[in-house]
């Protein structure tokens, strides 16, 4: 069965005809070709797919694009300005805290969704933050120590790196 839904995709208004059980992943990736978020497990253990909705951290492989209808969503690409990336990501970069990268977008928005609620995380917050997020390459202490910095010298408003 097809629904009309609209939604807020990184700050435009997005309406589309879906089928009932077309993932949000599926609706961004395949829809708004916005590749960012990516397909890890499939089944909501490994966060490669994290969108924010309505400003929440969100695996989109768990979510129908219809309930995301009326909602705000936030992938990576709506992230930065132009060339300019968000302060998250740079601190990454800056940290070499990525090798393959697959699992990056995910842990941004995670990183981004903690910041927007809570400015000044502990280590803990940061590391419960992200504990949906698995990273096969890397390991998490140069991940953390990058979010930790943008915690520390930012409003996460993230108008780009304020390091
Ligand atoms: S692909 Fe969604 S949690 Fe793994
Ligand atoms: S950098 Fe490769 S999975 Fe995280």
């Amino acid at each position: 069965m097809l629904h009309t839904i609209k939604m807020t995709v990184n700050g435009e208004l997005v309406k589309a005809e879906v089928f009932s059980q077309m993932r949000l992943l599926d609706f961004l990736r395949e829809e708004l070709d916005l590749i960012g978020a990516k397909e890890g497990c499939g089944k909501g253990e490994c966060g490669a797919c994290t969108v924010l909705v309505d400003g929440e951290p969100v695996n989109s492989c768990l979510m129908l694009a219809v309930e995301a209808d009326g909602k705000e969503v936030l992938t990576v690409e709506g992230l930065g300005e132009g060339d300019r990336l968000d302060a998250i990501q740079q601190s990454i970069v800056d940290n070499s805290a990525l090798q393959c990268g697959y699992c990056t977008p995910g842990i941004v928005m995670s990183a981004k969704g903690l910041l927007l609620r809570n400015t000044n995380p502990t280590r803990d917050e940061v590391v419960e933050a992200i504990s949906g997020n698995l990273c096969r390459c890397t390991g998490y202490a140069r991940v953390i120590d990058a979010i930790m910095q943008v915690s520390a010298s930012s409003d996460s408003q993230d108008e780009g790196s304020e390091r």
